[in-house]
């Protein structure tokens, strides 16, 4: 065109010729709604007070308000510095990592190991996990639905979102009880088509801390068997909500023993701190070794042209800790610290609000379970926990118990006291 019509490519340049266009590639492009959680921390990070307190976010902290790097894994990297060689994982990624967190879902000597009935590969933590089964949810049930409780982690409407999978939501939290609504729960599932899929939290649930005991677990399960319904279990907090990995674990090994074939996301963010190594694995039980093969390459082929294969450097952290017993020993140890901190921290904060005189019931705090407190606090309490305290937590009234200290509990539990007097 410059030629035909004698300009030259300078004159082009020069005078802005295309500049339009070239400027308005993205101009459509509005910024994106805030992260709920990420926002807090912007919020909390631009305060000047020293009184701050940030109970918005879900990593552990000791009780000086530090993040925790693990013995465990100091050891660990130790133990890799210098040897590891910086070759990709295969798609599915490190083999041994796989095995020691299959064992840590099914058990150590599952039957459906031993017999290689488990696809499983290594993902993004657990994100990625439940990003991964979405995916393959879709490409291999297209007309399936997925059922996720009221409320869950905001992320996992994200996921399933743009996966497009249709939602479908089912009762899980009683706001008055602040427990769960159990029947209103089974009346969902029972009236759920038959065959559909569920989202259900292991253990730990988020944002609530409300998990079933093991009679409703039972109960669930027999229900799920009546119904033909698909458990896709979510497990970012094995070992963090009891101390205990084993315990943690009770309501996979109910449907395991009631028979269903589940499928399970891991994540090793919260229980070994593994945060921003981004390690976990997607498991699905199958009916036998050559449907395991099958579902495990289809898992790789919706991997590959996302990110190919996996970090390798927390996966060989994970093996390395898992794979030795004494290594393995004092993980149980550390978790279990954690665990007891948090616990520790609930009954703090309960003793707190009561001996402030305050008559309202904070019985759910010590019975709710896992990193998170769900107060029970309005949007506007929050609000004025945040303008008038400087604590900085989600509007929903989740608590990241986490966040608690024997520093901070008594300045926090007077805050709640007093936004929640007129209520
Ligand atoms: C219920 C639940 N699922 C999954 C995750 C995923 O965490 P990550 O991707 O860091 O493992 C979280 C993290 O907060 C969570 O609370």
């Amino acid at each position: 065109m410059a030629f035909r019509t004698g300009i030259s490519r300078r004159m082009m340049i020069r005078s802005g010729f295309g500049l339009r266009s070239m400027s308005s590639w993205w101009g459509s492009v509005e910024p994106a709604a805030k992260d709920p959680i990420l926002g807090v921390t912007e919020a909390f990070l631009a305060d000047p007070s020293p009184d701050k307190v940030n109970v918005g976010v879900g990593a552990y902290r000791d009780d000086n308000g530090k993040p925790v790097v693990l013995e465990c894994v100091r050891e660990a990297e130790r133990r890799i510095a210098g040897k590891l060689n910086m070759e990709y994982l295969p798609m599915g990624g490190s083999v041994n990592m796989v095995e020691e967190t299959l064992k840590l879902a099914y058990g150590e000597n599952s039957e459906f190991i031993k017999d290689k009935r488990i696809a499983a590969v290594q993902a993004l933590s657990g994100t990625g996990a439940c990003r991964l089964f979405a995916d393959f949810q879709k490409r291999f049930r297209p007309d399936s639905q997925i059922y996720i409780p009221v409320p869950t982690w905001a992320n996992h409407h994200n996921i399933w979102r743009d996966a497009q999978v249709p939602q479908r939501t089912f009762h899980y939290y009683h706001p008055e009880t602040k427990g769960l609504d159990f029947a209103s729960l089974m009346d969902d599932v029972k009236n759920a088509p038959n065959g559909s899929f569920f989202l259900l939290h292991a253990c730990a649930h988020n944002p609530t801390g409300v998990d079933p005991s093991e009679e409703q677990w039972k109960e669930i399960s027999y229900q799920f068997k009546v119904k033909g319904h698909f458990a896709f279990f979510d497990m970012a907090y094995q070992g963090f909500a009891s101390g205990d990995p084993e315990r943690d674990a009770k309501s996979i090994k109910i449907f395991l023993e009631d028979g269903h074939l589940i499928g399970i996301a891991q994540s090793y963010a919260k229980n070994m701190g593994l945060y921003g190594q981004r390690v976990g694995c997607l498991s699905l039980l199958c009916e036998d070794e050559k449907q395991a093969v099958a579902v495990k390459s289809q898992l790789q082929q919706i991997a590959r042209p996302m990110y190919s294969n996996p970090p390798v450097q927390g996966a060989l952290i994970v093996s390395t800790i898992l794979g030795d017993p004494e290594l393995k020993k004092l993980w149980l140890k550390e978790v279990k610290v954690m665990a007891d901190r948090i616990i520790g921290m609930r009954t703090a904060l309960r003793e707190n609000l009561e001996k402030l005189g305050s008559p309202l019931s904070w019985e759910h705090i010590t019975n709710q379970i896992g990193m998170f407190c769900y107060s029970g606090l309005t949007p506007e309490q929050v609000d004025r926990m945040t303008n008038e305290f400087h604590i900085y937590m989600t509007r929903n009234g989740r608590i990241s118990m986490a966040g608690i200290t024997t520093g901070n509990v008594s300045y926090l539990a007077n805050a709640i006291h007093e936004v929640s007097k007129s209520a």
